[in-house]
């Protein structure tokens, strides 16, 4: 019998699948048997070492090289997507600007909303569109604990993955009946690039772990299980979730 978390046979998008996060999802989909086009900023169209990845895993991969805080490359981008009609799009790709919000510059707001929001909307209207039309896909966005709570020195971000929350239940509320999933994964603290900051300041470091019922950060392989779920069957009824894998920081 097929396992409902069996991808064979779809192509799955995802943003930011150079490193971190993106890479470890990218691998998680492709030995869930999906063929993946990931996209990053310095994405090469060929030899990165997520295209390593996921064709030793057996499945094939193509790179785009995209800067999602660049509007009109953000609309080729997507034109170009659709034309491929993936089956499921994972809007990872984020950035973070970390000063104090009396002084946040404003130049960092833009930028960090334009990439962690409105970049993610501007794609997923272009690629959701044959999805609706075929009446299946799965949307997937990588939220983050700030999109419930404040977080200290990052007011766009938190501004961005408090939108990104509401964004994901406003397109499910529209999308639920014509057979596309939009969902979100909130990762909890997970050692990559975005929160090497955290890790080299040993009281902030220390503050974070203590307060981790797991004990542990997170690696970014944790999060393979849930998008490989969401991008699933297994996942056709889950619509407007916004699902934390967090070490149980939340319940605290
Ligand atoms: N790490 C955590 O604890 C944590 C927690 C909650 C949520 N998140 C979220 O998880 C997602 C992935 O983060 P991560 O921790 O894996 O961070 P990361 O290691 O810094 O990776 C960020 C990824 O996004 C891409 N990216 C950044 N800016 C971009 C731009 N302007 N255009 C295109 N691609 C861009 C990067 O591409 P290049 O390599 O080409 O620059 C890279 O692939 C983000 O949305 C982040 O906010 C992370």
């Amino acid at each position: 019998m097929t396992s409902p978390f069996d991808l064979t046979g779809t192509t799955a998008v995802v943003t930011g699948a150079s490193r971190g996060i993106g890479f470890a999802m990218a691998l998680a989909l492709a030995e869930a048997g999906a063929d993946i086009i990931g996209v990053s900023s310095s994405m090469p169209s060929a030899g990165s070492a997520v295209e390593d990845a996921v064709r030793g895993a057996g499945k094939q991969f193509d790179g785009y090289a995209v800067d999602l805080a660049d509007r009109a490359a953000v609309v080729d981008l997507g034109t170009a997507l659709a034309a491929r009609a993936p089956d499921i799009l994972v809007n990872n790709a984020g950035t973070i600007a970390r000063t104090p919000a009396i002084d946040h510059p404003v130049d960092d707001w833009d930028r960090v909303l334009e990439v962690n929001l409105t970049s993610q909307f501007v794609l997923t209207q272009l690629v959701a569109r044959p999805m609706l039309a075929r009446g299946r896909g799965k949307v997937i966005f990588t939220a983050s604990l700030l999109s419930f709570q404040g977080g200290i020195n990052v007011p766009g971000y938190t501004a961005a993955k408090s939108g990104i929350a509401g964004l994901t239940k406003a397109l499910a509320n529209e999308w639920a009946a014509l057979g596309v999933n939009v969902n979100a994964i909130a990762p909890g603290y997970i050692a990559t690039d975005n929160t090497s900051a955290l890790r080299a300041d040993p009281a902030r470091s220390a503050a974070i772990l203590e307060r981790i019922p797991a004990g542990r950060w997170g690696d970014a392989a944790d999060l393979g299980g849930a998008v490989v779920f969401l991008a699933s069957s297994a996942a056709d009824y889950v619509h407007g979730a916004v699902i934390p894998v967090d070490g149980g920081w939340l319940g605290r």
